[in-house]
């Protein structure tokens, strides 16, 4: 059995840290596909290597899906999805101070994320904690 890494709490719930498995597929599955309900989703072109679910005893209320093989020095939030039951409560930000824990544990200095130009919650929210925009994806529709 996979040993479990605890890297925060919040009331009964717990941040801990997976390496790949079905459990984490799965729910990277379930909020990516919120996101594309939302319209927001990205290119999903790195593949998922491990990740935080936000849990207790039976219920996952949050999650965040990284990529940390890709790049020497980053890591790459595919996805970080709260349950919108649990939202402006701090678990975003909570999430990524665990993030940088994994991130520190692994020698790495940065964070990348990619994030849909209408997702405004998401950008308003990037502000917070000091993301810069270093790329534009661009797209072209072919015309028949
Ligand atoms: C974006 C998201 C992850 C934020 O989660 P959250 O736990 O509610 O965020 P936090 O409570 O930690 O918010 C931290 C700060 O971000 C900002 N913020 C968060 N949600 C915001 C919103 N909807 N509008 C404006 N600012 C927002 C605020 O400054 C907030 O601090 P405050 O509540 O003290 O004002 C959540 O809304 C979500 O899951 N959205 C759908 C999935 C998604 O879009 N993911 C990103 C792409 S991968």
């Amino acid at each position: 059995m996979q040993h479990l890494t605890v890297l925060d709490s919040y009331k009964e719930f717990k941040y801990i840290f997976y390496l790949k498995n079905k459990k984490l597929n799965d729910y990277y599955l379930t909020m990516y596909n919120e996101l594309e309900k939302a319209g927001h989703a990205g290119l999903m072109i790195f593949e998922l290597n491990g990740g935080i679910l936000l849990e207790s005893e039976d219920r996952v209320i949050g999650g965040s899906f990284l990529n940390f093989h890709r790049y020497n020095h980053g890591i790459l939030i595919l996805c970080i999805f709260v349950d919108p039951a649990y939202r402006r409560q701090g678990i975003w930000k909570t999430m990524h101070k665990c993030i940088d824990k994994i991130a520190k544990n692994k020698n790495k200095t940065e964070i990348w994320s990619a994030i849909h130009v209408n997702n405004l919650p998401m950008l308003e929210a990037l502000k917070t904690i000091n993301y810069t925009t270093e790329f534009y994806t661009v797209k072209r529709n072919l015309q028949n």
